[in-house]
This record gives C-alpha cells, sequence and structure tokens, in this order.
C-alpha cells in the first residue's frame, strides 16, 4: 500500500510526479505529499484526501526543481492528515515511504533520547531522523543512508534527498515493491510500472537489500552494504495506452469490457490444439516434475482467494490430485502439512500481498515447489518462486479486481490441462474440448457485455435493497462468493455469498421481502437442486435475480429478474457469469455515487500483513 515516485533528470519534477501519483492512487489516497529540490532548498507540499487536493495546491503554490520524490498514503501509523502525509523531513533529509517500520518505537525513544522531536504520529519519520542524526555526526548522506537501512526491521520502499547533496537521489528497498525507470539520462523511480511508462519501458526492478544512487546522470545500483551491482533494465511490453481509460468512465468499467481481450493474451502463443496441450514458458516444470506431486495447496487473498476456489475444482475434477485451498493470512499460522511432494501455487494479481508472500516464503522453507500465477511481470511472489504462470492482462488499475480473476481462471485452466497431460489423467479428447472451449470463450464474452445495459436497470430497481444474498452451486459457489464481495467492495452494500445447498443451513432466516437474492443457475447436472432453492426463496418472499443459461423457458416465473448466458461448458460458465455479476456491483456504486476505482478504505495491493 502506499505509492511514491521519484524523478532526477533535466525536466521539471513535479509534473512528472504528479502524474506517476496519479497512476499509482490506487495503492493508498488519503493524503498525499510532493517535495522538489529547488536549487539547493527541498520544497514540499503535502495534503489530506485525494490527489485532486495536492494538485489544487500546487497549481497555486507550484514546484520547480529537476529532482523530485512524491507519495500517496494508505493510512498503518497515524490517522490521514496532513501533518502525517509524505514526504517527511528531519534537518536536510527529506524522504517517502512505502511499508511498515517494525522497531520504529524502539528508534523513537532512542532519537528522542538524542534531542530529536517528531511532529507525526507515523514509523516513516523516524527514518529521515535516524539518517540526519547519522549526518550530524559527520557521515555523508549515501553513507548515512545505508547505516540506517541497516538499523531498520521491517519492510520499505524509499526515495531520499537531502539539502546537503542537492543533485543527488537514492532509493532502496526491502519487502517493497520499487522499480527503476530508466530512460537516457534520467531516471524515475516507483512503486509500480504504470507510473513509469508514460516514460520509458527500459525498467530495473530492486531486489530486497538493494538500493541505487542517482547522480550527474548515471545511476549506481548497490546492495545496502555497499558492493556495487550490475543491473540491465528490462523491456516491459506495457503500452501506456493500457492504463489509461480510454473514453470509459471508471477504469473498472474499462477492464470489464477488456476482459475478451485480456482472456485472448492469456492464451496468446500458449495453445497447442494438435497434441491437446498448452506451452506455459516459464512454469519451469518438467512432466516428470508435475508427476511428483501427491497433492496441490493453493494461497491467495480477496479476489485471487476466490479463484484458487475454482482452481480446486479444476484440477480435482481433471488431475485427479487432492487440492487445499488456503487463505494467505491464515496459512502460515497453522503449521501446513507440506513437504517435497506438495506444489503449492500462489495467486496474486500484483505480485506484492504481504500475506501471499510470506506464504511462499513459508512453503519454500518447508521443501514445497512453488508456482505463482501473477499479473504483475518481475512483482516480488514472481521473482521468489520456482515457476510463474503471467496472465498478462495488463495493468488494473480499479481497486476492485476484474480482468485479474477471470485471467487468473483462465491461467488455472491452462496449468490443469498441462497437469493433466503430464500426469496421463486427462485424455487427449477431454484437453482438446477444453482447449475449444477456451478459445471460444473471448467470442461468449462480448456477447456477455451486451448485458450491461440490462443489468443497470436491474441495479436500478434494487438500489435500495441493504443486503444481498447470492448463491452458486459447484465450480460456480466461488461465483457467488466474488459477486458479494465486489458488491461489497464498491456499493458498501452488506452482501454475503452461500453455497446454495447451504441456504437452508441459516441464510435462509433472512429471507424476506426486502432480499434480493442473486441465484446462479446453469443448466447443469446440478439444475435440479437449484431450482428447487430458488422455489424455496421465491416462497418466502424473496426477490430472485436469476443468472441463467440462455434458452431457460422456465426460470422466469421464478425470478423478478433474469439475465441469460450463453449456453457454454461447465468449466467455462464461470468465467460468464462472472460478467454480470461485475457489472451490478459497478452499476449499483456509480447509481450511489460512490468512487468506484477508489473505495472506501480498500486499496489494491496490500503489502502489509
Ligand atoms: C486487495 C484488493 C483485492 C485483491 C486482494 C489480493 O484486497 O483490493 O482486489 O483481490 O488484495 O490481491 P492480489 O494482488 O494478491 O491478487
Amino acid at each position: 500500500m502506499c505509492g511514491i515516485v521519484g524523478y532526477i533528470g533535466q525536466q521539471q519534477a513535479m509534473p512528472i510526479i504528479l502524474d506517476g501519483l496519479k497512476s499509482l492512487e490506487y495503492r493508498g489516497y488519503d493524503s498525499a505529499g510532493i517535495c522538489t529540490m529547488d536549487k539547493t532548498r527541498p520544497d514540499i507540499r503535502r495534503s489530506r484526501g485525494k490527489l485532486f487536493n495536492l494538485s489544487r495546491l500546487v497549481e497555486a503554490l507550484p514546484l520547480r526543481g529537476r529532482i523530485g520524490i512524491g507519495h500517496t498514503r494508505w493510512a498503518t501509523h497515524g490517522k490521514p492528515s496532513e501533518t502525517n502525509a509524505h514526504p517527511h523531513q528531519a534537518g536536510p533529509v527529506v524522504l517517502v515511504h512505502n511499508g511498515i517500520i517494525e522497531n520504529y518505537l524502539a528508534l523513537k525513544s532512542k532519537l528522542s533520547g538524542l534531542g530529536h522531536t517528531f511532529k507525526s504520529e507515523t514509523d516513516t519519520e523516524v527514518i529521515a531522523h535516524l539518517i540526519e542524526q547519522k549526518m550530524k555526526s559527520g557521515t555523508a548522506f549515501e553513507q548515512a543512508v545505508r547505516d540506517s537501512l541497516r538499523e531498520l526491521k521491517g519492510a520499505y520502499a524509499l526515495s531520499i534527498v537531502s539539502e546537503t547533496d542537492p543533485d543527488t537521489l537514492i532509493a532502496a528497498k526491502s519487502g517493497s515493491p520499487l522499480v527503476v525507470g530508466v530512460g537516457g539520462k534520467e531516471f524515475f523511480v516507483a512503486s509500480d510500472i504504470p507510473a513509469i511508462l508514460p516514460h520509458t519501458r527500459e525498467m530495473v526492478f530492486l531486489e530486497d537489500g538493494e538500493m541505487v544512487v542517482f547522480k550527474n546522470g548515471q545511476a549506481q545500483f548497490s546492495t545496502v552494504a555497499g558492493v556495487p551491482l550490475k543491473k540491465m533494465p528490462k523491456h516491459i511490453d506495457w503500452s501506456p495506452l493500457m492504463a489509461e481509460k480510454e473514453g470509459f468512465r471508471h477504469f473498472m468499467l474499462k477492464e470489464i469490457f477488456e476482459q475478451p481481450r485480456a482472456v485472448r493474451d492469456t492464451l496468446s502463443g500458449r495453445i497447442l490444439e494438435e497434441e491437446g496441450d498448452v506451452y506455459l514458458e516459464d512454469l519451469r516444470l518438467s512432466d516428470a516434475g508435475l508427476r511428483g506431486f501427491t497433492r496441490i495447496c493453493i494461497v491467495a487473498c480477496g479476489t485471487s482467494w476466490h479463484s484458487a476456489l475454482i482452481g480446486k475444482f479444476l484440477l480435482e475434477e481433471h488431475c485427479r490430485i487432492p487440492v487445499e485451498v488456503d487463505i494467505a493470512s491464515e496459512f502460515r499460522y497453522r503449521n501446513p502439512v507440506i513437504g517435497p511432494e506438495t506444489l503449492l501455487i500462489a495467486i496474486s494479481q500484483s505480485g506484492e500481498t504481504a500475506d501471499t508472500l510470506a506464504a511462499v516464503r513459508e512453503a519454500r522453507t518447508r521443501g514445497a515447489r512453488v508456482v505463482a500465477i501473477c499479473n504483475v511481470i518481475e512483482s516480488s511472489i514472481a521473482r521468489e518462486v520456482d515457476g510463474v504462470i503471467y496472465t498478462h492482462a495488463g495493468p488494473e488499475i480499479g481497486v476492485a479486481s476484474t480482468k485479474a480473476f477471470v485471467t487468473q481462471i483462465v491461467a488455472l485452466l491452462l496449468f490443469t490441462i498441462r497437469m493433466g497431460r503430464a500426469t496421463d489423467s486427462m485424455s487427449l479428447i477431454r484437453s482438446r474440448e477444453l482447449l475449444a472451449d477456451l478459445l471460444h470463450l473471448p467470442g461468449l464474452m462480448d456477447q456477455v457485455l451486451t448485458l450491461n445495459e440490462a443489468v443497470r436497470d436491474i441495479a436500478l430497481h434494487f438500489i435500495h435493497a441493504r443486503d444481498f444474498l447470492y448463491l452458486g452451486r459447484g465450480i460456480n459457489y466461488p461465483i457467488a462468493l466474488e459477486g458479494a464481495l465486489k458488491l461489497k467492495e464498491i456499493s458498501y452494500i452488506h452482501a454475503e455469498g452461500y453455497p446454495s445447498g447451504e441456504m437452508k443451513h441459516g441464510p435462509i432466516a433472512l429471507i424476506d421481502d426486502q432480499m434480493p437474492v442473486v441465484v446462479i443457475a446453469p443448466l447443469d447436472r446440478l439444475y435440479g437442486k437449484v431450482e428447487s432453492n430458488m422455489q424455496e426463496v421465491a416462497a418466502r418472499g424473496g426477490r430472485v435475480i436469476a443468472l441463467c443459461t440462455e434458452g431457460d423457458r422456465d426460470i422466469s416465473d421464478k425470478a423478478e429478474a433474469v439475465l441469460e448466458i450463453p449456453d457454454c461448458s461447465e468449466h467455462i460458465a464461470p468465467l460468464l457469469f462472472s460478467i454480470p455479476l461485475q457489472l451490478l456491483a459497478y452499476h449499483m456504486s456509480v447509481l450511489k455515487g460512490n468512487d468506484v476505482d477508489q473505495p472506501r478504505n480498500l486499496a489494491k495491493s496490500v503489502t502489509v500483513e
């Protein structure tokens, strides 16, 4: 959480930093700030609330200088306020920070004893004072930063400037993401790729314990301990346009509508139709390796956890291997039974979620082989695992995940085919059928997107509901969970997802004529059972919104609203059902006047425990 940006070069830093912060605002948006080095003096502007407030402030009081740092905050230590907003300054030192310094209280009391006074309640301010303290006793800026970093416990990505060295910018990382953009003689630093994309696609990804000193048009990479490093930039394929709204009112709507394209990109270059197999370029697991596993554990958080639940269904069904799914924050605290015979799959859009990263580390310590399904290239998780399947969905900016979810399921389907073929648990006929289904998927998704207006009408009809229930069975149960989560996240309406069969064991008590119940009811082998659940809801006055298969003529007399999706195989149906549920949450949020892309209290990338 929190986004940091830095710039050093020949251009004015302020507009570059401000634009960078705009594309990082999804990481946190309770306050923001910028510092530029104007000749020899750092000049700081900070403001509480969204970035818009900071933009207005710098319009009125512009900042000059060719070196600058910026920050958009998601509060951890200290309430959202101007005083707690970054950058933080101590003497000549000014810095922005993403992460949490766990030993900040001990450092604070030591520094207080040495006469330092603190203005904010943040852990971050302590770092600035620590560096200042070392400089007071004669240590040069760069060395003072190195010495201070070695005293910190916890996670940080930092951009630091100092009045004593007005031509220098220092950045460092441990535990929080940081990418460096290389553009000739100018350099960019950011928490995430989209902030840099408009300027360069040549990027260097810092590893934990590394730092970079920018000075005289050069970037010197080294370990915090001072060992010089040679780091080559990687070319990033994402285009700047991918991180823009392209005429849509919100990023979330744009991302919902680009799902057919995103799925095509997930599939691109990976389908081997003839062989009935797939090619997963970075999986780094041989057939023999795949045959060696006796079980699979999948760990993830939030929406990614829902795709993990679908993965369990797919892998158990097609590969006949036991699969356990864990919420990443629970996994490492329950002494999980894993070892070299276990394959751990970590699913994370950002590749930076702290709990998922910690679960990956835990599994590796215990000897498990780890594969990640990630969207963000070269993210921390992607770099720490044995193999990775990138979803190639492009940058996802809306805080509520949509295209990342769908492409994670597609990646899981691809992995299922690979695993099934390698272990001979899936026949050639079956794998070819699944591949054909996948190839049809983008076209079917385009058809489902034409429901947008109909979904909007349903949202209008149910806008005053205070609670929603979502029901689904089998592979569609996680879709019910995901539908409920989307509604909660952006429209702030209480919603529960339940397996339809469990309804009688509790949720049925909630049903009355005020309660909309969204039922996912495809014409599959469980149809009869879901239909009975619908009757039970209707008999208690509940208001059914049914998602069914095109041509299901019987459903309309049991439901107040019906949305039909094209007839398709059971394994890709969840991908189609998720679209109207995303749209329902979206329209409810818009109708309520909420901030769709930046819902309250949430952050896109949760890099703290
Ligand atoms: C946050 C986001 C969710 C996301 C979850 C996991 O809670 O708001 O949209 O699903 O983190 O993120 P990850 O990047 O690991 O998939």
